[in-house]
């Protein structure tokens, strides 16, 4: 279903929780649906669904607009943040439930709860209940519960929130190729970053009730628009002075804000470093082990800066002298956005997400 919103308000009391918020979702697409606690993600899953009633503002559906539809004549599945199953229901019955209310017979009940258990792989727990049940295999079942009805459209709100990291890695990806498979819009919250960076074809960053940015995930941390989006998608290390840093030393530069990401910059013995004479001369503050690399704190050009080496690499300890290699940075204009500078005439350094 293609789903569009436009300039959608809603305030509880005197609180905004939503402002102005407009976008537009092609059918089929996974949106990954992310901001910080109290941002408004739950207020836009329930202004879409029609558990709210926006101040003002349109939602269409196909074209058509659905402000006045009851919720469940929106053709929408919705698990909630938090959300549990029937506790007295079997996983069968759970599943069950929505094709009841649409007053399905038994026959058609029964064929399409057997695809749903299949297609999930809950082969051989039809008849437990919720508790004998993991978090992941709960979670399949509100799945399956809530595209039985066969909706238009699914709002997962944080569906793997109380999971355990290890195995809602798994679920996540297991919910990709689900979603593939079934073909259906989507539209996916989580508070993590790298939850919708793996799962979504498009990100949307609400922050205070706004819209700060829509884009895939590739767009979003390489052109982030606002410095809340450079600062919340990706890590990142401020900067104060961006004009002290070798290559960097415009005039526009000075007393602006800038951003630099980890794998901008290279830290390395003079050896090592691609264009030694183009890099500055730094000092290592701290040496942290990260599992996968070697997080280097350095201090140059009056910044103190977060970079990456390889395990490969010879360790760098506190103390040592060190080139440092800026290749990109992010500047804040006035206005709150986001320009790129890519000081020395480089290739970018590969984006790794
Ligand atoms: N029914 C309500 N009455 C009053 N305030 C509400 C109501 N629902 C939400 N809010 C407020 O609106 C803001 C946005 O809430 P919302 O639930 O949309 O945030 P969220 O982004 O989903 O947060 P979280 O990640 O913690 O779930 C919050 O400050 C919240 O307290
Ligand atoms: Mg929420």
């Amino acid at each position: 279903m293609h789903i569009e919103a436009k300039h959608l308000t809603k305030s509880f009391g005197h609180f905004q929780a939503t402002k102005d918020i407009s976008f537009g979702i092609e059918k089929g697409k996974l949106i990954g649906l992310l901001g910080p606690s109290g941002g408004g993600k739950t207020t836009v899953l329930r202004l879409l669904a029609g558990l709210e009633q926006p101040d003002s503002g349109d939602i269409l559906f196909h074209g058509k607009r659905v402000n006045d539809l009851p919720p469940q004549q929106r053709g929408i599945g919705f698990v909630f943040q938090n959300y549990a199953l029937f506790r007295h229901m079997t996983v069968f019955e759970n599943i069950a439930f929505g094709l009841q209310v649409q007053k399905r017979t038994k026959e058609q009940t029964k064929a399409r709860v057997n695809e749903l258990i299949e297609l999930t792989g809950l082969k051989g727990f039809e008849k437990r209940l919720p508790h004998q049940l993991s978090g992941g295999q709960r979670q399949r079942v509100a799945f399956a519960r809530a595209i039985a009805p066969e909706p238009q459209l699914l709002l997962l709100d944080e569906p793997f929130a109380a999971i355990d990291a290890k195995v809602r890695k798994e679920l996540r990806t297991w919910l990709k190729d689900m979603i593939d498979r079934v073909g259906i819009t989507t539209i996916f919250v989580t508070h993590d970053q790298e939850e919708a960076v793996e799962v979504a074809d498009e990100i949307m960053i609400i922050n205070a009730g706004r819209l700060e940015q829509q884009g895939t995930p590739l767009e979003i941390y390489s052109h982030p628009e606002t410095p809340f989006v450079a600062g919340f998608i990706g890590e990142s290390n401020q900067v104060e002075e961006p004009s002290r840093l070798k290559g960097f030393e415009q005039p526009q530069l000075t007393n602006a804000k800038a951003m630099i990401r980890p794998e901008f910059i290279e830290v390395g013995r003079p050896n090592e470093v691609s264009l030694a004479t183009a890099s500055e001369l730094g000092t290592v503050r701290n040496v942290y082990f990260r599992g996968t690399n070697w997080q280097v704190e350095v201090e140059a050009g009056g910044s103190r800066l977060f970079a990456y080496r390889s395990m490969e690499l010879p360790v760098l300890q506190a103390g040592d002298e060190v080139r440092v290699l800026i290749h990109r940075i992010y500047l804040f204009n006035q206005n709150g956005h986001v320009m790129q500078e890519n000081g020395l005439k480089i290739d970018p350094m590969p984006v790794h997400i």
